[in-house]
């Protein structure tokens, strides 16, 4: 039988291929994304975290408490990564706020689809970690965020998707609000990432 979150890979892969296909993705992923446009992901993905870390804390419903950990925080890797660029933190960015957005308004279990997404897409990270490091000349330091959990990142991503499972494989009524949530995710990833590639233009 399919599990239930690979009904929600399958729901969502060709909005991930097409993030890749995306001229910021596809620089990205090849080590040719300007350094800037580096930075801005960063930033961007702080605030996003940032908001999604608050938001899943602040909800105690029994699904969300089963799938969301303390661990999987990404804002202090974010900042670390920020400062070693010598980059600031920002407070807003317009780039950002469609996902922004998405999270305010999302109920808890919508935010398990949004943790979905963005947890899932450390294992790309973790993929585009030497190159990142070689195209920024990075070692540790500044590269945090893109090394996820190292050589465990795998492992977790395991770990995630059987706590995902357990709480969601047989609840019919809340599998397709996740799914439709990813989906929105992902559609905003692609405008943020659209947005920091224009502006990368000007
Ligand atoms: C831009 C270049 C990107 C590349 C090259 C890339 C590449 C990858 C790779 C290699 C995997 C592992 C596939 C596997 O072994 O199962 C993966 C998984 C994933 N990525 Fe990406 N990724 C990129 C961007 C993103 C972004 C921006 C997001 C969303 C914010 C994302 C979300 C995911 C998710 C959710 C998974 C897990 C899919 C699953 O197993 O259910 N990716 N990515």
């Amino acid at each position: 039988m399919t599990s239930f979150s690979e009904q929600l890979k399958i729901a969502t892969w060709l909005q991930h291929e097409k993030l890749e296909q995306l001229p910021f993705g596809n620089h990205l992923a090849k080590g040719t994304l300007p350094l800037k446009g580096y930075i801005s992901q960063l930033q961007a993905y702080y605030l996003i975290h940032r908001e999604l870390e608050q938001a899943c804390r602040s909800h105690s419903i029994l699904q969300l408490s089963m799938i969301w950990r303390e661990e999987l925080v990404k804002t202090p890797l974010l900042k670390a990564d920020l400062e070693d660029l010598g980059a600031e933190c920002l407070e807003e960015m317009p780039a950002a706020q469609g996902l922004i957005n998405l999270i305010k308004k999302s109920q808890p279990i919508e935010l398990i689809g949004i943790l979905y997404v963005f947890e899932g897409s450390i294992m790309g990270a973790a993929v585009m970690h030497p190159t990142v490091c070689q195209a920024y000349q990075l070692s540790e330091k500044g590269a945090r965020y893109f090394k996820g959990y190292g050589s465990q990142t795998r492992s977790k991503w395991n770990t995630f998707k059987k706590n995902f499972d357990k709480v969601l494989e047989n609840d019919i009524i809340n599998q397709p609000v996740v799914i439709a949530s990813a989906q929105q995710t992902f559609e905003q990833v692609a405008i943020l990432f659209a947005a920091l590639w224009d502006n990368l233009q000007s």
